[in-house]
């Protein structure tokens, strides 16, 4: 039975990552140079990820909306659109990127590699816009201090929630990425009372314990980032990492969301920067600014190693001629990186 491949999208948290946003220069020759970084990029990733197996290298690579029409045409996939901006009682900025490189690693020396050898291999044909490395920080907190992942989904549920069913029929096995810098005051936040601080978060700082439904605020960044459809919960896969630059005063939080349409992550933000209801809204950005705002296509490992380097309009005959059955129950299959195969995909929010 044919089988797609997703990316390694929910791959396991890990201590370091490279978080890597570039523009393809102008002129075709640089597309070329960027598709033919497509179907090598799985043996990249094997030749420096193999140094150290317990490494568990991996990279997802996400196109940007402007990008997916110059490398690829037509198909596009559904949802795919620049990140639209939010003026609310906060601005979540929409900023510029072609193409997001998100490189985790438990070892930042082999995210780091495989980071310059992409960069090598692209050469002149891309331009960097933004380069952040995160580090795990004690028990998988934020810089605020809290322990931030706790409920990501995993396994099949983890899947469900990030990676595309049938509801694309062309982009099967793709996954939607929405990535945003956010630079805290921690000055003004450590002024905070924790009792407060936990309030703003829904959860208590030490012990990472779950307020109470009835205790907690109605603009606690865990109520606002709830959200359901038709009585189920909508989820996301997140990876988020502190970074920062302590000459600078800068600490921060890099947010990288998955989901299987961008919808459910946008309808999060507009909760946290407009409110719900308008002028509820999330405490956190009183502390936190949102520097940067990208969303990106994530195409399956099968459609990246499917690209030829030829035109886009030849890669667009080649994937139309590519995209496999819309089977229900797609094999499951285990990469080189231990990622999963896409197994019996869920109905989960086919009408966003
Ligand atoms: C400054 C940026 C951010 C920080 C420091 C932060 C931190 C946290 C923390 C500490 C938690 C509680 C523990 C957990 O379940 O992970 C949490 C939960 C969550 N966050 Fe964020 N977050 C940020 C931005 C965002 C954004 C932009 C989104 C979505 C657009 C988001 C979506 C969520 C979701 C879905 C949950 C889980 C809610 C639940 O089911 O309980 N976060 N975040």
């Amino acid at each position: 039975m044919p089988s797609v491949v997703p990316q390694p999208v929910v791959a396991k948290l890990t201590r370091a990552a490279v978080f890597l946003i570039v523009n393809i220069n102008s002129g075709t020759e640089n597309e070329i140079a960027v598709r033919g970084l497509c179907a090598d990029l799985s043996a990249l990733l094997r030749a420096v990820g193999f140094r150290d197996l317990q490494g568990r290298l991996s990279c997802v690579m996400g196109i940007g909306s402007d990008a997916w029409d110059r490398l690829f045409g037509a198909p596009r996939p559904q949802y795919l659109h620049p990140f639209r901006e939010i003026r609310g009682v906060h601005h979540a900025v929409s900023t510029p990127g072609d193409i997001l490189f998100h490189i985790r690693s438990t070892r930042m020396d082999l995210c780091f590699e495989l980071a310059a050898q992409i960069m090598s291999r692209l050469g002149a044909a891309v331009s960097t816009v933004d380069e952040v490395h995160g580090f795990q920080y004690f028990d998988d907190r934020d810089l605020l201090g809290f322990v931030d992942g706790t409920e990501n989904p995993s396994d099949q549920d983890a899947i469900n929630a990030a990676i595309i069913g049938d509801e694309d029929a062309s982009f099967v096995g793709g996954s939607y990425v929405i990535v945003q810098k956010y630079l805290h005051d921690l000055k003004k936040w450590d002024a905070v009372p924790v009792a407060e601080q936990e309030n703003i978060i829904g959860r208590a700082k030490l012990s990472n314990i779950e307020q109470d439904d009835a205790q907690k605020a109605p603009f606690a960044h865990n109520v606002l980032t709830t959200i359901t459809e038709d009585g189920n919960q909508l989820q996301i896969v997140r990876d988020n990492m502190p970074f920062g630059e302590i000459g600078k005063g800068e600490f921060g939080t890099y947010f990288i969301g998955y989901a299987r349409s961008p919808h459910r992550i946008e309808e999060m933000l507009d909760n946290m920067f407009i409110g719900r209801p308008p002028g509820n809204y999330d405490r956190l950005l009183d502390f936190s600014r949102a520097v940067t705002g990208v969303l990106f296509f994530v195409p399956s490992a099968s459609f990246l190693d499917e690209v030829k380097p030829e035109s886009a309009t030849q890669i667009a005959d080649v994937q139309g001629a590519a995209p496999p059955p819309t089977d229900r129950h797609l094999s499951r299959s285990t990469k080189s990186d231990g990622s999963l195969g896409i197994g019996s995909l869920n109905d989960e929010a086919k009408h966003e």
